[in-house]
């Protein structure tokens, strides 16, 4: 059976299937974004670590002030992709094993990866060890009903292994406090209040496809495209429930 860590590391050989994912969140009911409402909370300062930092987008759309950023990932294409954030350093690394000296960063960032681990707790230790005594671990999670009628299109159009495919641990924001409280003081958990309203059958299959190696076949696509299409013809839209995160916690 295939591991988080393992269906994490051939999600993002490249970054094509992240900006195919990210890119439905073009219709979120939110205005104000994600990364805005990230960046409000961020409160950088000093020494900044990013980990598991994808394409960097974070930094195009919230300023980094005076701190210095390290960006890291496992990934060598995204770390490729960091390589464009003005000003920082990037470094190729598991965020279960940091190549940095105990107490070095004011503060710690993970955004939407602690759950592509195999042990998110080897994880959580690490942020803790580099960051300073009064540092500060700001990490984004997903809740169990994250995105639940798009993931509940797989098994309706006859392909289970699409959302079994999306093979996450089992941290999420319902269990997240627990965990962090572990390696962590002062933790807390924001909910980001946001859904999706999608007015096209084409962002909900991309999504599907960006989730698997293997494609939906023509009758999977017409399967999917006629279900998402009767929710728009009723609706106006396809709606799709969001659940996410943040989590604040002091070293
Ligand atoms: C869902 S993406 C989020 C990217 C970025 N933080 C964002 O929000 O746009 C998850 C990222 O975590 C990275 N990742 C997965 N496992 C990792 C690990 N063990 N160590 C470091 N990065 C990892 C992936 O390569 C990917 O870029």
């Amino acid at each position: 059976m295939t591991t988080p860590a393992a269906h994490a590391a051939a999600q993002y050989v490249g970054s094509d299937r992240l900006k195919a994912r990210m890119a439905l969140h073009e219709f979120s009911t939110n205005p104000q974004g994600w990364f805005g409402w990230l960046g409000e909370r961020l409160e950088p300062r000093g020494d900044v670590l990013e980990v598991g930092a994808g394409t960097g987008k974070l930094w195009g759309e919230v300023s980094a002030g005076g701190a210095r950023l390290t960006l890291t990932d496992a990934s060598d294409a995204m770390c490729e992709e960091l390589r464009r954030v003005p000003g920082a350093v990037v470094r190729r690394a598991d965020a279960e094993r940091l190549p940095f000296a105990d107490a070095s960063f004011d503060l710690v960032i993970a955004n939407h990866m602690l759950y592509h681990l195999d042990d998110p707790s080897v994880a959580l230790a690490e942020f803790a060890r580099v960051l300073r005594p009064g540092g500060r671990l700001v990490a984004a999670l997903n809740g169990r009903e994250h995105l639940a009628e798009l993931l509940d299109l797989g098994p309706a159009v006859g392909r289970p292994d699409l959302l079994r495919g999306m093979v996450l641990n089992d941290l999420v924001t319902e269990t997240a406090e627990a965990l962090v409280a572990e390696h962590f003081t002062d933790v807390a958990v924001e909910d980001f209040p946001d859904d999706l309203r999608v007015p096209t059958a084409e962002p909900v299959l991309a999504y599907l496809d960006s989730l698997t190696s293997g494609p939906l076949d023509p009758a999977q696509q017409a399967a999917t495209r006629e279900q998402v299409q009767a929710k728009i013809d009723a609706d106006g839209y396809f709606f799709v429930r969001k659940s996410v995160g943040l989590v604040t916690a002091s070293r």
